[in-house]
């Protein structure tokens, strides 16, 4: 009776063991089989009543199976730990020949790279790089470029003043009259930076804005030197097929003052919407340096000559770049940045 109960149990336990997928199950089977209240423990404390002989018997082939159990969940613990470390060496192993996902790369923004451009064409012809500080006096900003106390420009409505002698330099011009007070002639520096005026916003207008100024001085410096320079800046920024024309112009800081034009890089000067139809472009300001200003440092103007001029940065990136809008460069919408890259 009671042995063929312990070949139930054996078959049952193997049969269980064999369907258990999880430690957890396996040791559920364990508890059952083997454990103080399994069904094994019960039949070996049942024995004392049996007469040695059965007792004898009864209880060598209890602890066979007992014995025999306790292999087979060895056995199927260990497989199951075995396919548990399989299963977790597949899901954390690592593919080390993916390809990674690529970091944004983040680009110089439009109107660096025009500086850098125009300071490498410049550079290109020795001249060095100078800046002055965005906060100005009005004297460097006005009076030692010789603006007459009542030029315009210096209204309270064109001008951000900070003080009554303090503003927000409204050209790079006064890197001139800087310039002239740290360096004695040859001087040849060009000084890219910001600038401000009191304008509102549109498609050609900001309160914010880049200039370069160019100041070139020495001996016997002629407007012919004024206008090989620049015509070859222009071949370089517009293409070497650019032609060039000054026209007359007033700045109170040069005399002669002019404004360069260049042949449309569009049409060629044929006229187009680029150059609304004259065929030239009006690209920057420029002029012999104004005796005065160079009065202001003390030179000996019957011996020593000079030239300067000063461009938007803006102007000339809309026009390289076909840029319609002045306020694209200062939103800052990635979209538009990184055309430019
Ligand atoms: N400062 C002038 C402006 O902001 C530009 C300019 C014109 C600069 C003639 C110069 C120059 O150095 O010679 O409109």
């Amino acid at each position: 009776m009671q042995q063929n109960r312990l070949k139930e149990i054996l078959q049952e336990a193997r049969t269980q063991l064999q369907k258990a997928g999880s430690l957890p199950e396996a040791e559920e089977l364990r508890v059952r089989f083997l454990g103080k209240k399994g069904e094994l423990t019960e039949i070996l404390r049942s024995m004392g009543s049996l007469d040695p002989e059965e007792r004898k018997e009864l209880g060598q082939a209890a602890n066979s199976v007992r014995k025999e159990i306790e292999g087979l969940l060895e056995e199927r613990f260990a497989a199951l730990k075995d396919a548990g470390k399989a299963m977790r060496f597949k899901a954390e192993r690592i593919d080390v020949t993916e390809p990674g996902r690529p970091a944004a790369l983040g680009a110089l923004h439009p109107i660096t790279v025009t500086i850098e451009e125009l300071c490498r064409i410049f550079m290109s012809m020795g001249y060095s790089i100078t800046e002055g500080p965005e906060i100005e006096t009005v004297f460097n900003n006005f009076d030692a470029l010789n603006a007459a106390p009542t030029h315009p420009s210096r209204d309270m409505t064109d001008t951000f003043y900070i003080t009554e002698d303090v503003l927000l330099r409204t050209h790079t011009s006064p890197v001139q009259v800087r310039t002239l007070k740290r360096q004695s002639p040859p001087i040849k520096v060009i000084s890219p930076g910001r600038c401000f005026r009191f304008d509102t916003p549109d498609a050609t207008h900001s309160p914010m804005f880049h200039q370069v100024e160019g100041l070139l001085v020495d001996e016997g410096v002629t407007m012919a030197d004024l206008k090989g320079t620049l015509d070859c800046f222009a071949k370089e920024t517009f293409g070497a097929s650019t032609r060039t024309r000054f026209r007359p112009h007033y700045f109170p800081f040069t005399e002669p003052s002019a404004e360069m034009d260049v042949s449309c890089f569009k049409c060629g000067g044929a006229g187009c919407r680029v150059c609304k139809g004259s065929g030239w472009i009006e690209v920057l300001g420029c002029g012999m340096v104004h005796p005065n200003v160079l009065k202001m440092r003390g030179l000996d103007t019957e011996k020593y000559t000079g030239f300067a001029f000063g461009m938007g940065v803006e102007r000339i990136a809309m026009l390289k770049h076909g840029v319609e809008d002045i306020r694209l460069f200062y939103e800052n919408d990635v979209r538009f940045i990184e055309q430019f890259r």
